[in-house]
């Protein structure tokens, strides 16, 4: 498998574009409310990203037809922004962005509650985030692949809920995907984690069952049950000793039960 082991300078373009990813999602906060559609948050969040002489890099990926990902309830990923949907109250709201910065790219998401939600929402979101949290503590060079998706499976299915098995984490640099692909369930991948790998991790976690489908506009993936879904993305480097999160945002809080380190 080829793993490709990033350089001290990939690394700091990799960094360039991840702030500026982590800066699309706070920058964005403030906007997701009732009455906005899907459509403007893509635009706010594409000029933004213009305004730093970046590019979004969804935008016409393998046909993808607006700048960001916006996948609302029962929509797992890859929603596309459309003008006639409107957020209201209740709603659980992915935002995933990824960047194009001096041909390196970084890769984020995360869920925006809208306006009054209910407990399972709320628990939802906060189990998907702490599985990719769970991942911070045990990073490190030798660690085997195939941990991060027994890590992720054990701590959902604990609460209840199921991890989608269509979609994984992947290797992100010079390519947006590359090698490794990394799975969010139990697997016997038989890659070891190195020094200068940067790689993301990015849960898809489901109310229900686990299964998805995707919809006849080609990209739109809903879980087949209509169950609610949630997702948390980060990219993520190996360091010498464990790990660093690049797409980290400023506002962001890790549970206190999360530190091992
Ligand atoms: N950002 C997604 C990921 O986490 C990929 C979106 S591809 C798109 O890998 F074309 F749908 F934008
Ligand atoms: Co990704
Ligand atoms: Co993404």
């Amino acid at each position: 498998m080829n793993c490709i082991i990033k350089t001290k300078s990939e690394i700091e373009k990799i960094k360039t574009a991840g702030k500026i990813a982590a800066e699309v999602l706070e920058m964005i906060e403030k906007y997701i409310k009732p009455n906005i559609s899907t459509e403007e948050i893509n635009n706010i969040c594409h000029d933004f990203i213009i305004k730093k002489n970046a590019v979004s890099a969804c935008l016409g990926y393998h046909g993808f037809p607006k700048s960001i990902c916006i996948s609302v309830n029962d929509v797992v990923c890859h929603g596309i922004p459309n003008k006639n949907q409107i957020l209201k109250s209740g709603d659980i709201v992915n935002v995933d962005v990824t960047v194009l910065k001096k041909k390196y790219y970084a890769d984020t998401s995360k869920m925006f509650l809208v306006g009054k939600t209910n407990f399972l929402s709320q628990r939802l979101c906060k189990i998907a985030q702490e599985s990719l949290y769970e991942c911070f503590n045990i990073l490190k060079p030798g660690l085997p692949l195939y941990e991060i998706g027994t890590t992720i499976q054990n701590y959902v299915e604990k609460h209840n809920f199921s991890v989608v098995r269509e979609y994984c984490g992947h290797g992100i640099g010079r390519s947006f995907h590359e090698e490794p692909h990394v799975l969010h369930y139990k697997n016997k991948s038989n890659i070891f984690l190195k020094k200068g790998m940067i790689f993301t991790i990015e849960p898809m976690i489901n109310a229900g069952h686990h299964e998805v489908k995707c919809m006849n506009d080609g990209w739109t993936v809903k879980t087949k049950d209509h169950s609610l879904s949630a997702q948390y993305e980060h990219t993520i480097l190996i360091t010498k000793n464990g790990c660093d999160i690049l797409t980290w945002q400023k506002n962001e809080k890790i549970p206190s039960n999360f530190i091992n380190k």
